[in-house]
């Protein structure tokens, strides 16, 4: 258990603004900053961050807390170990958590067993039975220093060197194959080691530990990459190869090139390119965009130039342009991809591709128009409309603008054909969900006015004694509202700041999601009497209420024939009304 006052004390001389950079890119709007919003898809940055209250509340998917909340979320930890991180990036040592968190233990000993893993592979290609690895660097090109940059090995051709050499370290079996690095045996007892006589690249995660293997055959044999499986430390589809290494380039370059081989991202590595990486041989990700995104907003693709890269490129661009980044395109000819093109033509040529890379939205418009042969009317027409389809998905109306006056240069139009075209066709295509989401579920008044209320209470000491002296919590008619306002009505509420007392008592995660997006609601602007008109709409909806129940009362009462019973009610009614 780590005291309630260093738990404090770290939430206090943390900043939930900077914590959420290293994850988020944040805009100042007003007393706030905005981004969009890690734990959903969103096109339009609804997700808010507080300095002043040291809260967050995206107003898309509802989730909000303070900064312990937010770290345990993005990091998948649990409290003991979001407070333990923070404690950390503060030069306190908050003791590890232990037995609180069975999993987060797991995990180390997943971390050190990869880490074992690698320094065996490495020992492996360094030693005298790893010639066969060298000699494939070597006939690759990948010199020393780039092959020791990215900690690259060699698993030998035996059943199981690392299988036993964790053994000798004192690994378990079980351990071993929950790390993805042994298979059981078939119909006997044992395991033997997945990555036999392979190059081996570890894949590392952001904050540097090794979290996987990919493998690459030495013999041809099938598949070429040997990839780790899943595991609790490793998922395929949030990992990016090399984006350890190269994001603090990506930062300084505000880009990434993303490249699809692993061989592409250690090749342009070493002629000088820093800030590439490689998805690891999936299609990319939301997962994958989000974690570039904390680093850059702009992704110049440079994929292989055969069909399949084109194809895997455009399916990309979609998803990072889903996620409000920049896409660019990257193509080259003579070569298949950035690795084969460094080797034949040197770092110049790809350094050239790479400054002639098109915008997403040209790359696209220039490929539609090579199917199309223009001197006829007819296919014209058709490039018009299809072209006019692409332009209409563009949210930036100046990008639309410039992109559609390039459009109408290639297609030998008059630009207003093709703008009165494109306003035809954003009729159909433009999405609209965004604003139906802000203009849904409109609210009744009084729903209103007990957000108001609760986001007014937990302002100050002075408005939550005016609010007690007039309302009770069973005054609230909203589920989380209620839950609130009993919690800080209650008298054992101590000192300090009332919202994130409240946030700690709170079990219930939609009250507390009510909570951070009732104070960082910004139309919470707050005219002096506005306590009193939302107290006034309260009181008077739950009268109305209360007086409603009554009368239903009575009318069983009278039915009933029950003198007393509705005398009675009668008199409580009246009290009710005047
Ligand atoms: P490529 O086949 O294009 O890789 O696959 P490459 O880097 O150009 O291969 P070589 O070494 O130069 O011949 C691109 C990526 O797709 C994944 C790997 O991550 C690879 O780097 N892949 C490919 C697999 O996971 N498995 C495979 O069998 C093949
Ligand atoms: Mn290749």
């Amino acid at each position: 258990m780590i005291p309630k006052e260093t738990i404090e004390d770290i939430r206090n001389r943390s900043d939930i603004v900077a914590v959420v950079s290293e994850y988020v890119a944040l805009k100042k709007r007003g007393r706030n900053y905005l981004g969009l919003c890690p734990f959903h898809s969103e096109k339009t940055a609804s997700f808010t961050v507080s300095p002043e209250k040291q809260l967050f509340h995206c107003f898309g998917c509802g989730e909000g807390g303070n900064i312990f909340a937010f770290l345990m979320k993005i990091e998948d930890i649990g409290f003991a170990e979001a407070v333990a991180e923070l404690g950390g990036k503060l030069g306190l040592s908050v003791g590890k958590p232990s037995a609180a968190s069975i999993t987060s233990s797991e995990k180390d000993k997943l971390y050190s067993v990869m880490l074992l893993a690698a320094k065996f592979f490495r020992s492996n290609l360094e030693a005298e039975n790893g010639q066969p690895a060298r000699d494939y660097l070597e006939q690759r090109k990948i010199g020393a220093e780039a092959s020791k940059h990215f900690g690259l090995g060699y698993a030998s051709a035996n059943w199981d060197d690392l299988f036993k050499h964790l053994i000798g370290r004192g690994v378990s079996p079980e351990l071993i194959e929950r790390a993805g690095l042994t298979l059981p045996r078939e119909g006997k007892d044992g395991f033997y080691d997945r990555f036999r006589n392979r190059l081996m690249f570890p894949v590392l995660d952001v904050r540097g530990r090794v979290i996987a293997f990919s493998g690459r055959s030495l013999d041809n044999s099938e598949p070429k990459y040997l990839n780790s499986p899943d595991t609790p430390i490793y998922r395929k589809g949030d990992t990016i190869f090399g984006l350890n290494l190269a994001k603090d380039e990506i930062k300084k370059n505000k880009a990434v090139i993303l490249v699809e081989g692993n061989l592409d991202v250690v090749s342009s590595s070493q002629a000088g390119f820093a800030n590439v990486a490689a998805p690891l041989g999936t299609a990319l990700t939301i997962a994958q965009c989000k974690l570039m995104a904390r680093y850059t907003d702009t992704i110049v693709l440079a994929f292989d130039a055969d069909a399949a890269g084109v194809a895997a490129a455009e399916r990309s661009a979609e998803i990072i342009r889903s996620q409000a980044m920049k896409v660019k395109v990257v193509s080259f000819t003579g070569a298949k991809d950035p690795d084969e093109l460094i080797r034949n033509d040197g770092a110049v040529a790809f350094k050239a591709a790479t400054l002639q890379a098109l915008p997403y939205l040209e790359f696209k418009i220039r490929r539609l128009l090579k199917k199309f042969n223009l001197g006829e009317i007819e296919a014209r027409s058709q490039a018009l409309r299809e072209t006019a389809k692409l332009l209409a998905a563009e949210p930036d109306a100046y990008a639309q603008k410039e992109y559609a006056a390039l459009a109408a240069g290639l297609l030998k139009i008059e630009p207003e054909t093709l703008s009165a075209e494109i306003k035809r066709q954003g009729y159909y295509s433009r999405e609209s969900k965004d604003l139906r989401r802000v203009t849904e579920k409109p609210g009744s008044r009084l729903e209103a006015a007990e957000k108001k209320l609760i986001a007014l209470a937990a302002e100050t000491e002075g408005t939550l004694a005016a609010l007690k002296g007039e309302l009770s919590a069973e005054d609230f008619t909203g589920t989380e509202a209620r839950k609130i306002a009993a919690i800080m009505f209650a008298q054992d509420l101590a000192g300090g700041d009332i919202a994130h007392q409240v946030l700690e008592k709170l079990a219930d995660e939609a009250a507390r999601n009510y909570l951070t997006s009732a104070i960082l609601s910004e139309n919470l602007e707050m005219p002096a009497d506005l306590l009193r008109d939302c107290i006034a709409v309260v009181k008077s909806e739950s009268s109305k209420s209360r007086i409603a129940a009554l009368k239903t009362a009575l009318r069983e009462a009278e039915q009933g024939h029950d003198a007393e019973k509705s005398a009675e009610l009668i008199s409580a009614l009246k009290n009710e009304i005047y």
